[in-house]
């Protein structure tokens, strides 16, 4: 295992530039106190694990003390740590242990909202209509005759109204779910206290920040109703709670102090937006450095559309300077290895494929060459946790066990984001696999599918072909290859006539990935540094051409 130290005076204001950064869901990552919910105590022993697997940076879904109405994304203090993850000491831990194996520390920040049970919104509610606590929160009367409906037509994004009436008969908006209050960002105690929330991480060695829901914060003060004519699909324009102007003014004021330490922390937004113009607004030189890149994520499996995504993609960062990022899983959306086996590729999120019959085995196939792809475009990479071990959308949960909003707030039409947060498997021949201790008390959070005993970090450890052996090799192959660090970039070969993705980046490094239905023969007098499947006519002795089976990527270099 290859283990980077930190050199004492060693910096990089640039990393987030081509880092590769691994999403830890903590509640699914490790369980070390036996509870069946991952902890800091959990992450801090599987740290060499994850300097091992050659990543740059963790960012950690939020671990502050919530009562996790929304998996954490509910905060009530910035400032603690859960107690189910651990204590603050923990976390500082964390970050210094990180630090010395050479990985990054990104924390979530959640600006939109916080939770229902926060001081600010208890004290709301206690103070009353008119009172300085509500000025925090979109408190409003409702209309009709006593106040009944709520004051617009705007939908939470987990379903049904995102107002939800007090007792004192006004009614508070929530674009999330009833736990989750929205901050009133023309407020400047908003503002400044977000802004200290930023320097109490930064000032703990945390290297940047990523920033949730990161449109939405700035609201129209009129709060218009959509009206009949609106779809939440079709909204009026300007929006009145997405990207709206106001809202980099936010981004400005905490560029400025990620920018006041010595080493600048960096600022990653989440970014949806379909208009490639508006987003890359966000990342202008004195706004975020990066943002995640949700139209490659939901980009079928295609060649010629991939091709048309990184594209665009590239051409909307170049103006304003800022590192493309490429990522195909996270918290919130269907296991790529699973869409990647559907007959519908496309789409991160999509109830409706729900159970759709899936090839896992093609899906494997596809989400190990997508590997070697991602990590040969230029830019910075994000890593889902799990899918290092090839891990799968898990559709068997049953509805007792389900937590997410989405489930509760769609009666259940919507099966929500539960199956992409089960906890990890380590080792063993089954549940809770290695996630919890022996003799744990409680099972794991969600159950996990006896099947994964062949996924087990444990399992595939020792196997240079595994998925987990590809992820090692590809990671270090990719810090080794100096092509990889700079931002030459060219297309080889037109993918609408081969169904081929083939591109050079800097002097003699060349990826293609085979998207077609035919094997495509390797040129001649190029060795493959690294092939994401096993190649056709391979070791067959001199003279026998090498051929790229369909969905296997390889790099090579000639
Ligand atoms: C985006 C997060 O990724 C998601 O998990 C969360 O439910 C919403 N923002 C609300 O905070």
């Amino acid at each position: 295992m290859t283990v980077r130290t930190r050199i004492a005076g060693d910096r990089d204001d640039r990393w987030w530039r081509t880092a590769v950064i691994y999403q830890v869901y903590v509640r699914s990552f490790a369980d070390a106190d036996g509870d069946g919910i991952g902890d800091l105590a959990g992450v801090r022993a599987k740290l060499p694990y994850l300097a091992g697997l050659g990543v740059d940076a963790l960012w950690f879904n939020p671990w502050y003390a919530s009562p996790m109405a929304d998996a954490g994304y509910d905060v009530a203090d910035y400032r603690r740590i859960d107690p189910a993850f651990g204590t603050l000491a923990e976390a500082e831990a964390l970050i210094t242990e990180a630090h010395e194996l050479g990985l990054k520390i990104i924390v979530d920040v959640v600006p939109n909202h916080v939770s229902d049970q926060h001081a600010w919104f208890k004290e709301a509610l206690e103070a009353g209509p008119g009172s300085a606590a509500r000025e925090l929160f979109w408190f409003r009367p409702g209309r009709g005759e006593d106040g009944e409906l709520p004051p617009n037509d705007w939908r939470s994004e987990f379903g049904g109204p995102a107002w939800t009436r007090v007792p004192d008969g006004e009614w508070y908006l929530h674009l999330f779910a009833a736990e989750q209050p929205d901050l009133h960002w023309n407020n400047a105690k908003v503002r400044e206290e977000l802004e200290s929330v930023l320097r109490f991480w930064f000032d703990r060695g945390v290297d940047g920040v990523r920033i949730d829901s990161a449109t939405m914060p700035a609201k129209d003060p009129a709060l218009p109703s959509f009206g009949p004519t609106h779809a939440q699909s079709a909204p009026p324009t300007p929006h009145p709670f997405v990207d709206r102007d106001e809202v980099h003014g936010i981004y400005r004021a905490w560029r400025t102090v990620a920018d006041s330490y010595d080493e600048p922390r960096a600022l990653i937004g989440e970014v949806w937006l379909a208009d490639p113009h508006r987003f890359a607004a966000y990342l202008r030189p004195d706004e975020m450095h990066a943002a995640f890149n949700f139209d490659y994520l939901n980009c079928p499996w295609d060649a010629q559309r991939l091709r048309s995504v990184v594209d665009a993609t590239l051409a909307a960062h170049a103006p304003v300077g800022a590192p493309a990022t490429w990522v195909l899983s996270n918290h919130d959306v269907t296991r790529h290895v699973t869409r990647y086996g559907r007959a519908d590729t496309a789409m991160g999120r999509s109830p409706a494929q729900h159970g759709a019959p899936t090839d896992l085995a093609l899906g494997t196939r596809r989400a190990r060459a997508a590997l070697l792809l991602n990590l040969a475009l230029p830019g910075s990479c994000y890593l889902y946790q799990g899918e290092e071990l090839g891990l799968w959308e898990v559709d068997e949960i049953p509805d007792e066990a389900r937590q997410d909003p989405f489930f509760f707030r769609s009666g259940g039409a919507d099966i929500g984001r539960d199956g992409c947060r089960v906890p990890l498997p380590w080792s063993g021949g089954r549940p809770p696999f290695g996630f919890s201790p022996d003799g744990a008390q409680a099972a794991p959070w969600l159950p996990q599918p006896d099947a994964w005993s062949a996924l087990t970090v444990e399992a595939l450890d020792a196997d240079p072909a595994s998925v987990l052996g590809l992820y090692r090799r590809a990671l270090a192959a990719r810090r080794a290859e100096p092509a990889l660090q700079g931002e030459e970039f060219a297309w080889l070969g037109e993918p609408e006539v081969t169904g081929v993705l083939n591109f050079r980046r800097g002097e003699g490094f060349r990826c293609l990935v085979n998207l077609s239905a035919q094997d495509i023969p390797l040129p001649e007098g190029e060795s493959a540094l690294l092939a994401s499947g096993p190649l056709e006519g391979e070791g067959e002795g001199e003279g026998r051409g090498v051929a790229l089976p369909p969905d296997t990527a390889v790099w090579l270099r000639g």
